[in-house]
C-alpha cells in the first residue's frame, strides 16, 4: 500500500497489528493526505498539531460523556465513576472539581512529595540490583506510580497489590469493545476500591493530623475553596481517577524512555555524560512516544479544521479522536520529528494535552520521569537489552508490555 492508500484505507475501528506495533507511518500519511479523516462510524481522526491543539482549546468542544456511557454502563458504579471524574466533565462542574483537586498539586505539596518519590525509587532500584536481569516494565515502571499514588492517598501496605488490577479493570471498561464479564468486573473494582477509600476517608476525618501518610487525601478531604468542598462521591471517585490517570501513563513514560535510550546509544551516552539533560530528555520521550496517543472530544457546534486546500467542517454532534502522538511528530512544528534529540529546544510537545483539561498531574509525572529514568541509568551503567521488547495492543496508550534487560 502506498502512502495515499494507507491514509484512505484507515479506519479507527479497524486498527491492525501493524498500526499497534508502529502507528507513525500511518499518522504521517494521514497528516499528508487526509488530516481531518472521517471514519466509517461518522467520527473524525485529527492528526495535525494545529488541529489537535484547536480541538483541545475550542470552547465548543465537549468532554462530557454522560450520553455515551449510559448505554455502555447502565446505572452501575462504572457510570458513577466515569461521569464524576473531572476529565469527562465540562464547565462549570469541571472548573469546580479541578479547583478543589488542584489543592493536592500545589508546588509546596509536590516539593514535599519529591523526597518520598526518591525514596520509593531507591528502594525499587536496590531490589533490581539484586536481580541482575529483569523486566523494566513490570519490575520497575509499573511498580513506581502505584506506590506513589498509594502514598499520596495513604493506602496501607496490605491493600497496595490490588491497585494495579483495579486500575486495569476500570480503565479497560473504556475500550471500544468490552465483553459483559469485563464490565461486571469493572463495576466490582469501582465498588471495592470505593469502599476502601471510604474507610480511609472516615479514619482520616476522625484524626486529621494522622501522620505523614496520605497527605494528598487529607488536603482533598479538608481543602476548601470559597467555602466549598468536594462532595463524598466526588471525593471518592476522583481519588480513584487519580490512580488511573497517573498509573499507566507514568509507567509508559518510564518504560518508553528507557527503551528509547537503549535504541539510541548515542543519546544514552549523551545523557550519561551530562545528566543535567534529563529534563529536556523527558520532554523528548514524551514527544517521541507519547504515553497517551489518542484523546477525544465531541463537537457541540460546527467547527472548521484542516489547512488551505483540505478544510473540513466537523459537524455538531460528531465524535473526535485527537491524535496527540501524531501531533507530536508534525514536521510543521518539530524539526526532524522522526529523530530523537534529548536536548531538543524548543519542544512544545502536547503529551499532557493543552487547554482547560491539561493534565493536572503533569508536574508530578515529569518529576517521576526525571527521577526514575535519571537514577535508573546512573545506577546501571552496564544496562543492556536482554530479549525482545513488545508494545501492548492498545491504540490509545503507547507503552511496552515487556522490556527485558540485564545490568551485569
Ligand atoms: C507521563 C504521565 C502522564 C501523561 C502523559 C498524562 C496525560 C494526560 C492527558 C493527555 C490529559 C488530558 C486529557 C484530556 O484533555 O481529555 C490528562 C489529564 C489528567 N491527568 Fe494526566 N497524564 C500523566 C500523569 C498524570 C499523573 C501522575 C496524574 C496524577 C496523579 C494525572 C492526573 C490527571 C488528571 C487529574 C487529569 C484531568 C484533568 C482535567 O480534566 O482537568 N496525570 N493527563
Amino acid at each position: 500500500m502506498n502512502d495515499k492508500e494507507l491514509a484512505e484505507n484507515f479506519d479507527i475501528k479497524r486498527i491492525g497489528q501493524d498500526f499497534l506495533d508502529d502507528p507513525f507511518p500511518t499518522y504521517k500519511s494521514l497528516r499528508n493526505y487526509d488530516p481531518v479523516h472521517l471514519n466509517e462510524d461518522g467520527s473524525y481522526f485529527l492528526t495535525r498539531y494545529e488541529d489537535v491543539v484547536l480541538s483541545f482549546k475550542h470552547p465548543s468542544m465537549s468532554s462530557d460523556k454522560k450520553e455515551n456511557f449510559r448505554p455502555k454502563f447502565g446505572d452501575g458504579p462504572l457510570y458513577t465513576h466515569h461521569t464524576s471524574s473531572l476529565v469527562f466533565n465540562d464547565p462549570p462542574a469541571h472548573t469546580r472539581v479541578r479547583k478543589l483537586l488542584s489543592e493536592a498539586f500545589t508546588p509546596r505539596k509536590l516539593a514535599e512529595l519529591e523526597p518520598v518519590i526518591e525514596q520509593i525509587i531507591d528502594r525499587l532500584l536496590d531490589r533490581l540490583a539484586d536481580l541482575g536481569s529483569f523486566d523494566v516494565v513490570s519490575d520497575y515502571a509499573l511498580a513506581l506510580p502505584t506506590e506513589i499514588i498509594a502514598d499520596m492517598l495513604g493506602v496501607p501496605e496490605e491493600h497496595r497489590h490490588k491497585l494495579h488490577n483495579y486500575s486495569n479493570l476500570i480503565l479497560g471498561a473504556l475500550d471500544p469493545v468490552v465483553p459483559p464479564e469485563k464490565i461486571k468486573e469493572g463495576h466490582s473494582a469501582v465498588e471495592e476500591f470505593g469502599s476502601l477509600l471510604e474507610e480511609l476517608i472516615a479514619k482520616r476525618r476522625e484524626k486529621p493530623e494522622a501522620g505523614e501518610m496520605g497527605e494528598v487525601l487529607a488536603s482533598l478531604i479538608f481543602g476548601k475553596i470559597e467555602g466549598e468542598r468536594l462532595s463524598s462521591v466526588e471525593l471518592v471517585q476522583n481519588c480513584i481517577f487519580l490512580l488511573n490517570a497517573g498509573h499507566e501513563t507514568t509507567a509508559n513514560l518510564v518504560g518508553n524512555g528507557i527503551s528509547i535510550l537503549l535504541d539510541y546509544p548515542n543519546e544514552m551516552n549523551r545523557l550519561r555524560n551530562d545528566p543535567s539533560l534529563i529534563k529536556t530528555a523527558v520532554e523528548e520521550f514524551l514527544r517521541f512516544q507519547s504515553p497517551l496517543q489518542i484523546g477525544n472530544r465531541k463537537a457541540t457546534e460546527n467547527v472548521e479544521f484542516g489547512i488551505s486546500n483540505k478544510k473540513v467542517v466537523i459537524p455538531a454532534g460528531a465524535f473526535i479522536h485527537t491524535g496527540i502522538g501524531s501531533a507530536n511528530r508534525d514536521p510543521e512544528i518539530f524539526d526532524n520529528p522522526e529523530e530523537v534529540d534529548i536536548g531538543r529546544k524548543p519542544n512544545p510537545q502536547i503529551a499532557f494535552g493543552i487547554g482547560k483539561h491539561i493534565c493536572l498531574g503533569n508536574t508530578l509525572g515529569r518529576i517521576e520521569g526525571d527521577v526514575a529514568i535519571g537514577k535508573f541509568i546512573k545506577r546501571f551503567p552496564k544496562l543492556k537489552a536482554n530479549g525482545e521488547k513488545r508494545f501492548h495492543g492498545r491504540a490509545r496508550f503507547r507503552g511496552l508490555d515487556v522490556l527485558p534487560v540485564t545490568i551485569a
